[in-house]
């Protein structure tokens, strides 16, 4: 198989099973104007990230990585309008167009975004005894996702689902030579998984418009 037959096949299988109003549509596409094109979750992820957050019924909500929002928009749809979704963006640019596409999407209300370094946004969270999450979806940048699962399952109560995007890296993962600082934090972050008894998981590679990748799934017990 090809990488255009992933692409094919996932573009297949969007337009047959995925919902895209203008709302999400228009978020997908305005990643292009953020500092980090194309990267943003697929439409079937998108649908995956809400039908998880219905099969669970979370409520509280949080992502680290909030790029142009699109993610955030199918959690906090999923969610209702009792949701509270924070969201953690480093760059000033790419919460612009965020805001703009969860204003468009009418969810100013239960949407929070939060500007700044995310582990940062994490602690104050912490400091602050902020309320545990019940769902928590790291998507940003790979070699900090050791710091982001700690601050997350502090943040969490047993229960809490935490999903951890791009997790494979086109079978980088594997590569413990490697001195690619983004492989080296997703290798830290399935061992510091694989240490800590309190933490269920399992990892499911992918491919599909945006190549072979995979996330990783957590339980907090
Ligand atoms: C990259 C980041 C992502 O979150 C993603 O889904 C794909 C690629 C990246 O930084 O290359
Ligand atoms: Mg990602």
């Amino acid at each position: 198989m090809s990488a255009e037959q992933w692409a094919e096949v996932d573009a297949y299988l969007a337009e047959k099973l995925v919902d895209e109003d203008h709302a999400l549509q228009a978020a997908r596409e305005s990643s292009g104007e953020t500092l980090f094109p194309g990267i943003d979750v697929t439409p079937n992820m998108g649908a995956f990230l809400g039908m998880l957050v219905q099969i669970t019924g979370a409520k509280r909500i949080l992502e680290i990585g909030t790029l142009a929002g699109y993610s955030a928009i199918w959690m906090a749809r999923a969610a209702g309008p009792d949701a509270h979704v924070v969201t953690c963006e480093l760059e000033q640019a790419n919460a612009d167009v965020a805001q703009e596409n969860i204003q468009r999407a009418d969810l100013a209300d239960r949407v929070q975004l939060i500007l700044g370094a995310a582990a940062d946004s994490m602690h104050a969270l912490i400091s602050q005894g902020a309320e545990p999450f019940d769902l928590v979806f790291i998507d940003a940048d790979k070699k900090s996702n050791p710091d982001y699962l700690d601050a997350a399952v502090r943040l969490s109560r047993p229960g809490t689902v935490i999903v951890i995007d791009n997790t494979v890296r086109g079978g980088e993962v594997v590569d413990a030579s490697s001195h690619d600082p983004d492989i080296i934090g997703t290798r830290r972050l399935i061992d510091m998984i694989s240490a800590n008894s309190r933490l269920t998981a399992t990892a499911l590679q992918t491919v599909g418009s945006k190549g072979w990748d995979g996330f990783t799934l957590v339980r907090v017990t």
